[in-house]
């Protein structure tokens, strides 16, 4: 039997991508979001949760057990985004970023690893972002989160490699989901330029290959990771940026 998966926000985006690719592959999914999907699909229970709050993860967890027993396979998908000078940065903004994306991250992995332990076997995926390798300005909370990311996962990777579970990341470049659309009418707004010249001269400028990355292929390279093939790769961190992230 497959094992079963949790994505956390799995109501949109990436997350949505990769519950619905777990789910074909014969996955039991459930997704923890702090809000519905707009289509519910009924293969892909969502369970409320705010990922930030212990409270929230540890009552996600009891639920998510009571549907599909230990989970075998966590998604650390969920995140957001906001943008200021580091003198203008609000720390509530600081703390909501790095509560959902770092110490979400943390508790997620945390509360599933004892089922983990117990399968004997477990897939921990990050998704963090080519900012947790380099920095823009502006985006302080969300590259010192993602930057954590890969922190958080190599020392998960030492301690889950006795139990056969695995622990990677990856980190995508720019990927066409409502996270990066509302960052795009942002830009057209700011700078007067239309949605082609945002893409062209502030989004892929540093791609070589000036395409976005569609959320299925994240989604595929997370089947693969998620798979008996990849048993060996633990601790690694793998960009999906179009050449943006090349050498890192
Ligand atoms: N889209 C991109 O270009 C891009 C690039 C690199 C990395 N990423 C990362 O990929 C992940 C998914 O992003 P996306 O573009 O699909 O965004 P999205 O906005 O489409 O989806 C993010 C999901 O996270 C959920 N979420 C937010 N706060 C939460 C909380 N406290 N608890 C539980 N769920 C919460 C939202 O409700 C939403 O469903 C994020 O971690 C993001 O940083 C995105």
């Amino acid at each position: 039997m497959k094992a079963a998966a949790v994505v956390t926000g799995a109501s949109s985006g990436i997350g949505r991508a990769i519950a619905i690719a777990l789910s074909e592959a014969g996955h039991k999914v459930v997704n923890w979001d702090l809000r519905a999907p707009l289509e519910a699909d009924p293969r892909i229970p969502h369970v409320f949760c705010d990922v930030s709050s212990e409270a929230a993860v540890i009552k996600a967890a009891q639920d998510t057990h009571a549907l599909v027993g230990d989970v075998g396979i966590l998604i650390n998908n969920s995140g957001l985004q906001f943008m200021a000078p580091l003198d203008e940065f609000p720390i509530e903004k600081w703390q909501q970023l790095i509560g959902v994306m770092l110490t979400g991250t943390f508790l997620c992995t945390k509360n599933l690893w004892p089922m983990m332990k117990k399968l004997n076997s477990g897939r921990v995926i990050n998704i963090s972002s080519v900012h947790g390798k380099l920095a823009s300005p502006f985006k302080s909370a969300y590259v010192a989160a993602k930057h954590g990311v890969l922190g958080l996962a190599k020392v998960a990777a030492i301690e889950g490699a006795p139990f056969n579970i695995t622990v990677n990341t990856i980190c995508p470049g720019f990927v066409d989901t409502p996270l990066m659309r509302d960052q795009v009418k942002s830009q057209m707004e700011l700078n007067k330029l239309s949605e082609q010249e945002v893409l062209e001269r502030v989004f892929l400028k540093d791609q070589q290959i000036k395409k976005l990355t569609h959320p299925d292929q994240v989604a595929q390279f997370v089947l693969f990771l998620a798979s008996d093939n990849a048993s060996t790769i633990t601790g690694e961190a793998f960009n999906i940026s179009g050449g943006w992230g090349m050498g890192l």
